[in-house]
């Protein structure tokens, strides 16, 4: 049973200024809840209830979010306005949540290995706000199960058009069955006349603890960063990876298009209620 989510908040989200010059971007809204919220559900549903984020300047609001405001809820008490609050104060009580800061912006492997701290020596969850992802049963679920059975890292992945590989980590390797790959190959955003398949990852991963110390020793990137493709790569050469193509659908609110789309998804849901 995996109990901890990690999630790596620490972004400055150029791609939606200047409304993120002040605010998170995960605290956009997709109708009324913002995106964390979606995400810190999706990790409830699974049965991660300790939740873990690692911040950075100007989060201040996410950890507001996940705590009672008191005079809010003192006006509104007894009013129809109340149940607005319903589905936040059902996580505030169901979820515990720690928080740590990254110092420097340097990639979302060095945001992880941040959440060291707080994540300890166990397998642990993690997932990217700005990747909203929909289906029957939540993407975590989904991914528990195949951690349980294959007791070793697992990220979610979907084929993407061939044109679009440059904008994610890309996997290939022995496919198992319809859903399950065994990853041999990781290559961050390489050009498309270079990757080895359109499998992409997605924002959510289920990590096994080796990976802080592979990250400690992962030297960073061309610009900079440390990439977690560049760590999962060394457990994936040691057969310890596995791509899940997920049911369901994701929306890429990080950026405009995958915004309005899954703003246009949850108000047609909204509108069919
Ligand atoms: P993105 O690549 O989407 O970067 O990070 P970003 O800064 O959030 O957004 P843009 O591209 O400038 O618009 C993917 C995830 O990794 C986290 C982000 O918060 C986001 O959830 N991240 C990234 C960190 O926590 N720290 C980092 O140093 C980099």
């Amino acid at each position: 049973m995996i109990k901890k989510c990690l999630f790596p908040v620490a972004g400055y989200g150029t791609r939606f200024l200047p409304a993120t010059k002040a605010q998170p971007k995960e605290m956009l809204p997709i109708l009324t809840k913002p995106l964390i919220q979606y995400g810190v559900e999706e990790a409830a549903e699974a049965g991660m209830l300790n939740i873990a984020m690692v911040t950075g300047r100007n989060k201040r609001a996410i950890e507001d979010h996940f705590d009672i405001t008191y005079e809010l809820e003192d006006q509104i008490k007894g009013t129809s306005r109340e149940e607005r609050l319903d589905s936040i104060r059902g996580l505030i009580n169901e979820c515990t949540y720690s928080y740590t800061r990254q110092v420097h912006m340097r990639g979302l492997g060095d945001a992880i290995l941040t959440g060291n701290a707080i994540i300890g020596e166990e397998p642990f969850g993690v997932i990217l706000a700005d990747d909203l992802c929909v289906g029957d049963e939540g993407i975590m679920s989904q991914m528990l199960k195949v951690y349980e059975q294959f007791k070793c890292s697992v990220v979610a992945v979907e084929e993407v058009p061939m044109a679009e590989v440059n904008k994610y980590g890309i996997v290939s390797g022995q496919q198992l069955d319809e859903r399950h790959t065994r990853v041999e190959t990781m290559v961050e955003k390489p050009d498309p006349d270079k990757a080895p398949s359109n499998l992409a990852i997605i924002g959510r991963y289920i990590l096994t603890p080796d990976i802080f110390d592979i990250l400690r020793n992962t030297p960073p990137g061309a610009n900079g960063e440390v990439q977690i493709t560049d760590a999962l790569q060394t457990q994936a050469t040691q057969g310890n990876v596995i791509a899940y193509r997920f049911k369901g659908r994701r929306f890429d609110c990080g950026g405009i298009d995958g915004f309005v789309a899954a703003t246009n998804y949850f108000y047609d849901k909204l509108k069919q209620s």
